[in-house]
């Protein structure tokens, strides 16, 4: 097994870690304390090819592997993780699903100007009462011929109010459960279509999570996603390469906050040394640096199983709950480090904190993940 990053991965690590200290770092904690979208900065991650990087190349895209996408992941969320969850939902949840599972016409006209990062996408299953349970679909698509007639609400959708193509799931057949759901694609500023409330949040306070409301929206049959009755797996098999995305922003939160925490204790002195000196803060980086890269092992393996066209609805979700349990884990470390400092914002590490819990509840939570794998296991 070769654990070497290739010449490829490592510009695209080195691109992606001097984009983020460069570009994303400035500002990060004002456009955290105002809940500001970073409009600006996903324009240019647009334009260095960051928003399609796995789309082939014929549809705009980077044409790049999923590794490369977890490794730009990881360097962007070590600084700012408002930034890399509109990254993950757009590359990982709605380029990769229409790509994979779209018309060519949809592709032509939705994929490309998504993985050009000239229009930016939004992943919508969630609703006020299907969450984790996700086969309850409230929102109706019913069947009127050559088009569909959508109401109902969706929410916590990250770029609700920044996305101009939403991926939305919708029950057409209830008789029929799971298999009477359908995925269609929703055009910003189709009558009937409402961007609702932006929720105040605890962390990943830049990016923009709303709730959608859907009233009589009329969407054209060409706009369905697959046969009818797809739109569950689809959504499934969409959030495992997503879960992909959002373990590597977990996973660049921790190791974020480690560099900080690193370097921080070089520097600070107490009882006439540096606390690195003093063995309780070693091994709390020893214990940090040990977990981190096991969350990377696991996430690099479940890129390495999409790549190779391997099942990876396992290894995703195990990638998703390790890294997600060391970047909640690891932050409250880095704080604790960082003394009375790590307590104010000017530190970073705070809003590192605040910004891993959200890594163990979308995308599926932490107990969903454990039903994934658990099932995966037990029918191995
Ligand atoms: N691929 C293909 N089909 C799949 C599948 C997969 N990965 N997972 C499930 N299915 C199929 C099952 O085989 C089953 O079909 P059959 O009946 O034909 O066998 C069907 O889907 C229903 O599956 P389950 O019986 O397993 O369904 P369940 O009700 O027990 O729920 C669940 C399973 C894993 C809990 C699922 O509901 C789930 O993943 N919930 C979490 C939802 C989620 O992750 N939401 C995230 C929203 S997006 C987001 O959050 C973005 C963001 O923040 C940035
Ligand atoms: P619930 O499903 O009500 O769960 C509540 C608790 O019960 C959790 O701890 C859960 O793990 C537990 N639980 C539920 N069922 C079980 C079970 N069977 N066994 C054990 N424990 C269980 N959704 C989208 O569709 N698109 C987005 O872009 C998006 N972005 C989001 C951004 C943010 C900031 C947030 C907060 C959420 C976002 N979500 C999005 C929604 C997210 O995916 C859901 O919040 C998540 O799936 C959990 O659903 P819920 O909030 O309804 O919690």
């Amino acid at each position: 097994m070769n654990f070497d990053l290739t010449e490829e991965h490592i510009a695209v690590r080195d691109a992606a870690r001097d984009f983020a200290q460069n570009v994303c770092k400035p500002g990060v904690i004002e456009r955290d304390n105002k809940q500001e979208f970073p409009a600006e900065i996903i324009k240019q991650l647009g334009e260095l090819g960051f928003m399609g990087m796995m789309v082939d190349p014929k549809y705009g895209g980077g044409g790049m592997d999923t590794l490369s996408y977890a490794i730009a992941m990881e360097e962007i969320s070590k600084v700012d993780a408002s930034v890399s969850v509109c990254m993950s939902v757009n590359n990982s949840l709605v380029c990769w699903g229409l790509e994979k599972f779209g018309s060519e016409e949809q592709k032509q006209k939705y994929l490309v100007p998504l993985a050009t990062g000239e229009k930016i996408g939004a992943f919508c299953l969630s609703e006020p009462e299907a969450g984790s349970d996700a086969t309850s679909q409230r929102t109706t698509a019913v069947d009127m011929g050559d088009h569909y007639i959508l109401n109902g609400t969706k929410n916590w959708i990250t770029n609700g109010s920044s996305a101009s193509v939403y991926l939305v799931i919708a029950q057409t057949n209830p008789e029929l459960g799971h298999k009477g759901i359908n995925a269609f694609i929703v055009e910003r500023g189709m009558e009937g279509f409402v961007v609702g409330a932006k929720e105040d949040k605890m962390g990943i306070r830049g990016s923009d999570t709303h709730t959608l409301l859907f009233n009589d929206v009329k969407v054209p049959k060409e706009n369905r996603i697959g046969e009818d009755g797809f739109g569950f797996t689809f959504a499934m098999k969409t959030l495992s390469g997503g879960r992909i995305g959002i373990a590597s922003q977990a996973l660049g939160i921790a190791a974020g906050a480690f560099e900080l925490a690193t370097a921080y204790s070089k520097e600070r002195k107490a009882f006439g040394k540096e606390i690195s000196k003093h063995q309780a803060i070693a091994f709390k980086l020893a214990d940090m640096a040990t977990e981190i890269e096991a969350a990377r092992l696991l996430v690099y393996k479940s890129a390495r199983d999409k790549d190779m066209g391997r099942n990876f609805d396992q290894s995703s979700a195990m990638a998703k709950l390790y890294a997600s349990k060391v970047a909640m884990e690891q932050t409250v470390e880095a704080v604790q480090i960082h003394g009375g400092y790590g307590f104010v914002k000017e530190y970073h590490v705070e809003r590192l904190m605040r910004d891993a819990k959200i890594t163990q509840i979308y995308e599926g939570t932490s107990e969903v993940q454990k039903i994934v794998i658990s099932r995966n296991v037990l029918r191995d």
